[in-house]
C-alpha cells in the first residue's frame, strides 16, 4: 500500500507539497468605463463589478494598486444613441478607451494596461464587424480595428487586445502599429469560443447583437484542434501573449496550448459567466465563495495559463494583502 495520507495530515505540510500557488501577479482585472463623471453603478449580472466614470475609475485603481494588482483590462460602454452601423465612436480619436487610458497612465504610469478591441460595444447592431447582406465582413472590418488598436496605441496602452474574432485582426493591427513606429504590445483573444458564459458582460456592456448570434466567427466548442491552429495564426501574424477563452470549460485548450507555445505567455479568461456562477451560488448560501474562486482559479494556473483575467483579481487581491 502506497500511502498518501501524510501529505495531507496537517496545513503545513500539504502548503509544503502544494504545486501551484496563486500570486497577485498573475491577475489582469477588467473595468467597464462609461462617460460622465461621478459614475459608479454596479452591474446587476455581476454582484461587485461596476461601470464607471474616469474620475471614479481612478479611484478603483488606487485602490485595485493597493492590494498588489497591476495590470488591468479596459472596455468602454457609451449610449445607445452614440452608436452607429461602423461603431464610429470605437475609433474616434476621442473615444472613451482612450480618454481612460490617458487619464490612467497620467495618474498611475505603473499600471499595465490592456485594451479590448472589437466594435461589438459601439455598434447598433451589435455585432462585432462590419455588417454586409446581415453578415459580418471579415476584410472590411479589418482597417477599422487596426484604427482603433492605433488609437488605444497612441494613448499609452501597454497591450491592445483585439477580441472580435477576425481573420487576420492581429496582421491588421500589427502592421498598422509598425507603420506608426509603435511598440505596443498584442495581447490576441486567440481561441475565443461562442460561448454563453459570456452572458452577463453583454449585460454590463450593452453589446448584445440585435439579431443572431456570433456562432459565424466566435469558435464552435464542439471542435477539438481548431483552437490552437488559431493560436499558431495569430503567432504567425504578430500576436505577442496568447489567449484562451472562457477558462473553466476550456482547461483542456489550455493545458494544451502552454504545451504546444511555451515561449508565448498564456493568459485565459474568467469570463463574466464564470464569475456571476461563482457569485449567485455563494450568495445563495451553496458554497464558500472564498474557497470556490481560489479553487477555480488554481485550476486555470494549473492547467498552463501564466495570467488570469478575472473579476475576482481585486477580491483576491484584498484577501492576501492583509
Ligand atoms: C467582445 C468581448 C466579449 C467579452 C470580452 N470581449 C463579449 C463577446 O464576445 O460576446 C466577454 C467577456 C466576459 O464575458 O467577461 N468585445
Amino acid at each position: 500500500m502506497k500511502r498518501f495520507r501524510p501529505y495531507r495530515a496537517t496545513q503545513e505540510i500539504r502548503d509544503q507539497y502544494a504545486d501551484i500557488h496563486l500570486s497577485v501577479a498573475d491577475f489582469i482585472y477588467p473595468y467597464f468605463v462609461v462617460e460622465g463623471t461621478g459614475v459608479k453603478e454596479e452591474i446587476p449580472s455581476m454582484k461587485g463589478i461596476y461601470r464607471f466614470s474616469v474620475d471614479l475609475l481612478l479611484e478603483d485603481i488606487r485602490e485595485l494598486l493597493s492590494v498588489g494588482v497591476n495590470k488591468i483590462l479596459l472596455f468602454g460602454v457609451i449610449p445607445a444613441e452614440e452608436k452607429d452601423e461602423k461603431g464610429s465612436a470605437g475609433f474616434a480619436a476621442d473615444n472613451i478607451v482612450s480618454r481612460a487610458v490617458r487619464a490612467i497612465k497620467k495618474s498611475f504610469p505603473e499600471v499595465i494596461v490592456f485594451t479590448d478591441v472589437c466594435l461589438c460595444e459601439y455598434t447598433s447592431h451589435g455585432h462585432c464587424g462590419l455588417l454586409h447582406n446581415h453578415d459580418v465582413d471579415n476584410d472590411s472590418t479589418l482597417p477599422l480595428l487596426a484604427e482603433m488598436a492605433y488609437q488605444h496605441a497612441v494613448a499609452g496602452a501597454d497591450f491592445v487586445a483585439p477580441s472580435a474574432m477576425m481573420d487576420g485582426q492581429v496582421e491588421a493591427i500589427r502592421k498598422r502599429l509598425d507603420k506608426e513606429k509603435l511598440s505596443t504590445k498584442i495581447l490576441a483573444y486567440s481561441a475565443k469560443y461562442a460561448s454563453a458564459f459570456y452572458g452577463p458582460f453583454r449585460d454590463a456592456a450593452g453589446s448584445a447583437p440585435s439579431f443572431g448570434d456570433r456562432k459565424a466567427y466566435q469558435m464552435d466548442f464542439r471542435t477539438k484542434d481548431q483552437g490552437l491552429e488559431e493560436i499558431a495564426a495569430d503567432i504567425e501574424e504578430g500576436a505577442d501573449w496568447i489567449m484562451v477563452k472562457p477558462a473553466l470549460a476550456y482547461l483542456d485548450i489550455i493545458q494544451r496550448a502552454s504545451v504546444r507555445f511555451p515561449d508565448y505567455p498564456l493568459v485565459s479568461y474568467q469570463v463574466s459567466g464564470e464569475y456571476a456562477m461563482l457569485k449567485t451560488g455563494a450568495q445563495a448560501g451553496f458554497f464558500d465563495e472564498d474557497r470556490i474562486f481560489f479553487e477555480s482559479l488554481t485550476s486555470i494556473k494549473r492547467a498552463g495559463a501564466q495570467y488570469i483575467i478575472t473579476y475576482y483579481a481585486k477580491e483576491f487581491g484584498k484577501k492576501t494583502s492583509k
